[in-house]
């Protein structure tokens, strides 16, 4: 038997996954206490079942702690097994030491979930020099793509695009969006020179009569789809759309991205903001389907 359990965020994704999967939502109690600290009581009878765990985590510092009681007590009244939903990764930039002695976050995030939990879903994390997440988890990991979802919105909504990537990173979701969609793409190059500030310089020559889509897997400062998108302006593109599979921004960076000239810009509800036009309900349940 399965049940659903969820952080306050995550509870109308966990009403459409249980609907939709025809299983039971678990009850909880999470609250904060007066200091901020949080509290936690598990109400439904969790014994001998299957547990799935909806947790958003993106900023998880504060979150992170929430979960780790929440699967601790889960498994202490007898849960079989926690399937953990993160629809975003977060910690995988950090996948290499830059410098001597920095903390490789990626894996020392990695490990620290892979303690406590059995498995562990989630979409299009940021695989860069870790190519898959066996690397760093020791607990299955499975990987769902939004490509399939953003190549239909990109049908439904633009004439004639261009898929463009930022940078090199980008090449696994723009090649699998353009190629289902059957439009150009290409891949820029981009130099990191700080958290926010970064060059970008387009290779080739491209076709500027088609709607430049800029596809990225996360948008944080907005400092790569800034720069990129000063760049395709200044060679004579149209306003490119901006798409973000994972939206860190905040309504400052946003507004950084729409002044330097772009059309729109659009993310998935992996992370919960003002621009989420694409739904992750569906790509989840298509995967836990078969779940055993
Ligand atoms: C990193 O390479 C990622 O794929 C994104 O390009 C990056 O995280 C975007 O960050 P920002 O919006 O801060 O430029």
């Amino acid at each position: 038997m399965k049940t659903i359990f969820y952080f306050p965020e995550d509870k109308a994704l966990a009403e459409y996954l249980a609907k939709k999967m025809g299983i039971d939502l678990g009850v909880a109690e999470i609250r904060n206490f007066p200091d901020g600290e949080t509290y936690i009581r598990i109400i439904s009878q969790v014994k001998n079942k299957s547990v799935i765990l909806i947790c958003r985590l993106d900023h998880p510092n504060n979150k992170i702690l929430p979960l780790f009681f929440m699967a601790k007590k889960l498994k202490e009244l007898g849960a079989l097994n926690i399937c953990l939903i993160a629809p975003y990764l977060p910690y995988m930039r950090q996948d290499k030491s830059f410098k001597a002695s920095e903390v490789v976050s990626a894996s020392v995030f990695a490990q620290f979930l892979s303690s406590f939990i059995d498995q562990l879903i989630t979409i299009d994390p940021h695989l860069h020099r870790i190519k898959d997440l066996s690397e760093i988890f020791s607990v299955p990991a499975i990987t769902i793509h939004l490509t399939r979802d953003v190549a239909e919105w990109i049908r439904a909504n633009i004439d004639s695009p261009c898929i463009i990537g930022p940078d090199e990173e980008s090449k696994q979701w723009v090649i699998e969006v353009a190629k289902s969609l059957d439009a150009p793409f290409i891949i820029l190059e981009k130099i990191r020179y700080s958290d926010s500030n970064v060059k970008i310089s387009i290779p080739v020559s491209m076709d500027i009569t088609k709607t430049p889509v800029l596809l990225d897997d996360i948008i944080s400062t907005g400092g790569s789809m800034v720069a990129t998108i000063r760049e395709l302006i200044n060679k004579g593109f149209k306003p490119p759309v901006c798409i973000g599979m994972h939206a860190l921004f905040n309504k400052n960076n946003y507004n950084k991205i729409m002044k330097s000239g772009a059309k729109k810009v659009i993310t998935s509800n992996s992370i919960l903001n003002f621009s989420n036009e694409i739904d992750i309900g569906d790509v989840i349940f298509e995967k836990l389907k078969f779940l055993k």
